[in-house]
């Protein structure tokens, strides 16, 4: 059966990740949270203070950072992040360590040598854009800043991390602005993107709806 790689962006707070998951579930292919690498190397830039305006530090941390993914967890130099990546701190950094041309250009080579056997169901910002523009199905997804807010505070909060509500908007909000009007590589719809607005759907109908648009590409002759 015809393989395809599966590019699923938008904002902060949309439910990509969760519904990225399902949708690799459904069809038995990986996938892949680039937003994690993004904050694991943000993580590594806080841990070690290392200065995202001095271009050697940059360039020497980028060598040290080395990523993978174990069940769908993210590792950073063997050490197991998926928890520590989803702080506060984090969410307050990583636009703008994601906003850094050299960090980038070392993502997107990763991301696009785990997708050369396609298969893959990967979220983000900039997949259909730049790292898969050729991928076969891009889904961009949106949904009101309050109820991505509410969503984003429900998973916090399943981790037992209390957050409150405004100040979880104020940051989707802050990063929605950063991620969309950076210099490198801007969270901007792929022109041959499907938009999907979440705001009123169930989560089950929206991978549905994903699952089925998959279908139809992997069916077509
Ligand atoms: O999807 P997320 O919220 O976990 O992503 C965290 C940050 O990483 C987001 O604010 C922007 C950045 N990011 C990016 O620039 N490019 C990607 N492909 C994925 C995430």
């Amino acid at each position: 059966m015809k393989r395809i790689n599966i590019a699923l962006d938008g904002y902060s707070g949309t439910g990509k990740s969760s519904t990225a998951r399902e949708v690799a579930k459904a069809l038995n292919y990986t996938y892949v949270d680039s937003g994690a690498m993004y904050r694991a190397t943000t993580l590594f830039f806080i841990r070690n203070d290392i200065d995202p305006r001095d271009h050697s530090q940059v360039v020497q941390a980028l060598k040290e950072i080395h990523l993978n993914f174990d069940d769908n967890e993210i590792n950073l130099n063997g050490e197991n992040v998926a928890s520590e990546i989803r702080t506060m701190k984090v969410n307050e950094m990583v636009s703008h360590i994601s906003a850094i041309k050299e960090v980038r250009q070392e993502m997107v080579s990763q991301q696009q040598e785990m997708g050369h056997f396609k298969g893959l169901v990967m979220d983000g910002r900039d997949i259909g854009t730049v790292v898969f523009p050729e991928a076969e199905l891009k889904v961009f997804m949106t949904a009101s800043a309050d109820v991505r807010a509410l969503r984003r505070q429900k998973e916090l909060a399943e981790k037992g991390i209390e957050e409150e509500l405004s100040a979880i908007k104020a940051n989707l909000l802050e990063r929605d602005q950063i991620d969309s009007n950076r210099k490198e590589s801007p969270l901007v719809k792929a022109e041959d993107a499907l938009e999907l607005d979440t705001s009123k759907l169930t989560f089950e109908t929206q991978v549905g709806k994903i699952v089925e648009w998959a279908k139809s590409r992997i069916y077509e002759s």
